[in-house]
């Protein structure tokens, strides 16, 4: 796995000449869906890919994704580097049954392909997340992370993430037990829980 911080960064000029986008999808054409597997694909590859730890066929991965158009609870972003899909982020809203914590939505399973990363659209995806979840009336947006995902702690804590629980055994990757961090933010002005 890349070490992310070693791993060279494109710098802001780089940055500038590329048209970044995040939007959310309800449908596919052939062409957004083959990106987008082979953006989780890259991204499994170099050991983030969120749950997976292999490669996916194709056919299993595009199962996956369209399945996940039709779960009401979920919203599917996409992040476009010129144009092409090159990371996605799920919003992810409770169960109807759960009222106790009907204020609180999750965010899961956000990536960005190796190749499109240090643009800046991992920071551009959450923001857009945490947008869709303000307009259906969120207040808390919870999220967790491997805590071997050292750009993701950083990205998070760098927008306001409060880290407030660690799993000791969380995932089992590469033969170790691996920790997760959970973190929580407040989505409304004032930083309070209604
Ligand atoms: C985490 C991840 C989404 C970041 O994607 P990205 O598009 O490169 O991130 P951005 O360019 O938007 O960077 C936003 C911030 O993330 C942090 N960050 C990103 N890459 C980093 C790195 N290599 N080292 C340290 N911090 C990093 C920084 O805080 C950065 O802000 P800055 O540019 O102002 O310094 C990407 O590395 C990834 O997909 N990792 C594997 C999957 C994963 O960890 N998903 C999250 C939990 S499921």
């Amino acid at each position: 796995m890349t070490d992310p911080d070693t791993a060279e960064r494109p710098d802001a000029d780089a940055a500038a000449q590329h048209r970044l986008a995040v939007e959310r999808i309800t449908e596919f054409t052939d062409d957004d869906l083959g990106a987008l597997c082979e953006a989780t694909n890259a991204a499994i590859i170099e050991g983030g890919g969120f749950g997976w730890l292999n490669p996916q066929g194709r056919v299993s991965l595009e199962t996956y994704f369209r399945g996940v158009l039709l779960v009401p609870e979920r919203q599917l972003l996409v992040a476009r580097l010129d144009g092409v899909i090159v990371g996605a982020a799920q919003l992810v809203r409770p169960p109807r049954n759960n009222e106790a914590q009907a204020f609180a939505a999750t965010l899961q399973h956000a990536f960005v392909a190796p190749y499109a990363r240090g643009f800046g659209l991992a920071r551009l995806l959450t923001s857009r997340v945490e947008d869709a979840a303000r307009s259906l009336g969120y207040h808390v947006l919870n999220l967790d992370v491997r805590e071997t995902q050292e750009a993701a702690i950083a990205l998070y804590e760098s927008m306001g993430y409060i880290r407030w629980g660690v799993h000791p055994a969380y995932a089992r990757a590469n033969g170790r037990t691996v920790r997760g961090i959970y973190y929580y933010k407040v989505l409304q002005p004032g930083g309070r829980i209604a």
